[in-house]
């Protein structure tokens, strides 16, 4: 029998917390990668060029153009590459888009994380004991499975019921099942993680704070739902992937961790925050970028508040967010105003037919400006 290797396999390394996660994985000297990306509209390969394979690239890096989907390839990789870990990030991660076209997301996070789980299975039952024993399937999920908080109720906790409210949010409970699932039933080292809305360099801009920055460096009207006064916990990437790393070393098969920044802001907040700092940084639009601030009709189902108590990764794990709010989306503003070329090659005619599809109707029926 030949043996594991020190090589991970990533899914979704081509997108945004993937390719984060990928860059800092080698930057802090980790070993062979081997990233499964279908390169959807959310991917882009280019995001890795640092470590791409090449004269410049990183021989512990490796890309690998496929569907999560695609049993006989994951088996395939499995079996060639024979990882010691799967880190599972691949997803149809927009719920707006959810909402439009929910069909993506059942057969990319339901059927492509059973195929992962079922090809893993396959792979890790043919290990050695101790193999098996230090094999790892890190299942990367979301806090929005827990559904929607009042003000004044606890933040979210690894026991808190699952409520999932959107087709992105149900398609993910479900794969947190299946991995719960594959722990029980057949005792696969599967550890999860739940974390709150992540932003940093290399997020699509059909997010809220990548879209706000661009509209506002535009002069471009800015949407913000409904009220504006919906609360996410917003966390820096890096400080995702430094968590990611930790529970893959140490995180206990078949627990799930919560992962959050401890930095819970209303949308409005957030969209004026980024607006003074596009002042700031690029003046000259003669005038306050709060007043391109728009209020469009509401996302349906929108869940009012989400909270994160992220104190058992702490207490068990030694986890804890290095980068505050405030100057993580500084940096994040600046990252965003020096990347033009990224910008404009994400930028597609595809992603231009999305924001019309989104915001044409919503725009019409406004709910006003700010001023
Ligand atoms: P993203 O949309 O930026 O990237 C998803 C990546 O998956 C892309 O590179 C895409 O090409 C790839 N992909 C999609 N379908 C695929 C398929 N069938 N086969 C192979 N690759 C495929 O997503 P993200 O924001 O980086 O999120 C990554 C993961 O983290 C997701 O599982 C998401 O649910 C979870 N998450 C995201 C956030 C957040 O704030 N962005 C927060 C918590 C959890
Ligand atoms: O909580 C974790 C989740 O965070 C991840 O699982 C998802 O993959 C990720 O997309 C994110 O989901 P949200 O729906 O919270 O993120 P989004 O950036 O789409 O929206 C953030 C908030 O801003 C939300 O309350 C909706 C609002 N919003 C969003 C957009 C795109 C607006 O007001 N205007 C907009 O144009």
């Amino acid at each position: 029998m030949s043996h594991i290797r020190d090589t991970i396999l990533v899914t979704g390394g081509a997108g945004f917390i993937g390719s984060n996660f990928v860059l800092g994985w080698i930057a802090t000297g980790g070993s062979q990668v081997v990233n499964l990306d279908l390169l959807t509209y959310a991917g882009n390969a280019a995001n890795l060029a640092p470590v791409q394979n090449g004269e410049e690239g990183d021989a512990r890096y490796a890309f690998v153009r496929g569907d999560i989907c695609d049993a006989e390839l994951v088996g395939s990789l499995l079996r060639q590459h024979r990882p010691r870990a799967v880190v599972h990030f691949a997803a149809e991660s927009h719920v707006d888009r959810s909402i439009v076209s929910p069909e993506a997301f059942i057969r990319t996070n339901v059927q492509g994380t059973f195929c992962l789980l079922e090809q893993a299975r396959a792979y890790w039952s043919g290990l050695g004991d101790e193999e098996k024993k230090d094999f790892r399937f890190l299942h990367v999920s979301t806090d929005e499975v827990y559904g929607t908080l009042g003000r004044d109720e606890p933040a979210f906790c690894e026991t808190t019921a699952y409520a999932p409210n959107s087709p992105y949010a149900a398609s993910k409970a479900g794969s947190d099942h299946l991995a719960r699932a594959y722990f029980h039933t057949f005792g696969l080292p599967v550890v999860t993680t739940n974390c709150s809305n992540n932003y940093g360099p290399y997020q699509f801009p059909e997010k809220l704070i990548p879209l706000m920055i661009l509209n506002a460096l535009e002069g471009k009207a800015l949407p913000v739902y409904g009220d504006g006064k919906n609360v996410r916990d917003w966390l820096f990437v890096e400080d995702h992937c430094a968590a990611i790393r930790v529970v893959l070393e140490r995180g206990r098969p078949g627990e799930t961790y919560n992962v959050g920044g401890n930095s819970e802001r209303a949308n409005i907040d957030v969209v004026t925050a980024i607006c003074d700092l596009v002042d700031e940084l690029r003046p000259g639009l003669g005038r306050s970028r709060r007043t391109l601030i728009a209020f469009v009709a509401d996302r349906p189902g929108h869940d009012r508040r989400y909270a994160i108590d992220a104190g058992k990764i702490a207490r068990e794990l030694g986890w804890k967010p290095a980068e505050g709010f405030e100057s993580g989306l500084r940096k994040t503003v600046k990252w965003y105003l020096e990347h033009g070329d990224w910008v404009d090659s994400v930028r597609t005619g595809a992603y231009r037919e999305w924001i019309e599809k989104n915001y044409a109707e919503r725009e019409r029926q406004g709910l006003g400006t700010r001023d």
